[in-house]
């Protein structure tokens, strides 16, 4: 794997912005951060005997905001090694040894059956090819008893085409902009029902905000070892990339899913209800 001095203008042009996040070290988070990894925490009644698998770790975000409250044994795989390698060394800065990291493809997973109680899958599902192979790997490694969490982002307003074109450049995947109710459509396979659910739209976060989140993450020490014209195209690439996911996330929102196996022996319920107001 090539050191950090070794970059060249035409690698940074070549990838994509989750390969950008393994160079620059941003802490990437599920839609929601920390709000949404509280939730799944409480939701779902975590201890330490809770054992759960976490698919696209990046650097590490959720297992180490999950170790904050619960000591639970995490496994978290990601198929990036840069964000892997970053992962790992945040949560020893942490002390956090209930946390393992594997390079493995959600495709693919190298665990038995029936092996964890939670599998979080975040937003990744969304930057997977082949999307039921990966569902049906989850739902093959949870227990018979467990759970999924998916927090799919989607779009609440028709999007430009311009957008979607060029999100779909920054992330090196075809996007086909998605509604909520395809990601309904895509949980809703027989074995599977929603347990629990909450709606989110996304904050409209200011141009200011955006330039000093920028520059703060370009001024990174190990970023000053690339070569002066990598580290521009670095930093254009970056800013370019945080804006336009800015104009995006204008369209958006996101559902934690929380999503069960379905027990056999059980009816439909018919009787269902809806809160009286919202307060
Ligand atoms: C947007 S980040 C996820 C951030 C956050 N952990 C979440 O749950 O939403 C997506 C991560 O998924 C990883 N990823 C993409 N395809 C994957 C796959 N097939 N198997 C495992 N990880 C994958 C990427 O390398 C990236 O680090």
């Amino acid at each position: 794997m090539k050191g950090i001095k070794d970059f060249t203008v035409e690698d940074i042009e070549k990838m994509d912005y989750n390969q950008i996040i393994g160079i620059v070290k941003e802490t990437n988070r599920p839609p929601g951060g920390r709000n949404s990894v509280f939730e799944v925490i409480n939701r779902l009644h975590l201890t330490e005997k809770s054992r759960i698998l976490e698919i696209g770790t990046s650097t590490g975000f959720t297992p180490i905001e999950i170790s904050r409250l619960v000591k639970c044994r995490i496994t978290s795989i990601d198929i990036n090694e840069e964000s892997l390698k970053e992962a790992k060394r945040r949560a020893s800065e942490e002390d956090y040894d209930n946390i393992e990291f594997i390079k493995a493809d959600v495709s693919s997973l190298p665990f038995d059956s029936e092996t964890f109680d939670v599998v979080i899958v975040g937003n990744v599902f969304s930057l997977v090819k082949n999307k039921k192979r990966a569902l049906d790997e989850c739902m093959r490694v949870s227990k018979k008893n467990g759970f999924i969490v998916a927090i799919p982002m989607y779009y609440i307003k028709e999007p430009p085409k311009e957008i979607i074109k060029k999100v779909s450049e920054a992330i090196k995947v075809n996007i086909a902009p998605k509604y909520k109710q395809d990601w309904i459509d895509f949980f809703l396979i027989p074995r599977l029902e929603i347990y629990w659910s909450k709606d989110f739209k996304f904050s409209y976060i200011e141009d200011r905000k955006i330039s000093e989140f920028c520059a703060n993450i370009l001024k990174r020490r190990h970023l000053q070892n690339l070569k002066k014209e990598t580290y521009e195209k670095l930093s254009e690439t970056y800013k370019n990339f945080m804006f336009l996911f800015r104009n995006n996330l204008s369209y958006m929102g996101y559902t934690i899913f929380i999503l069960s196996k379905r027990k056999l022996w059980e009816d439909p319920e018919l009787y269902t209800s809806e809160p009286l107001n919202e307060n």
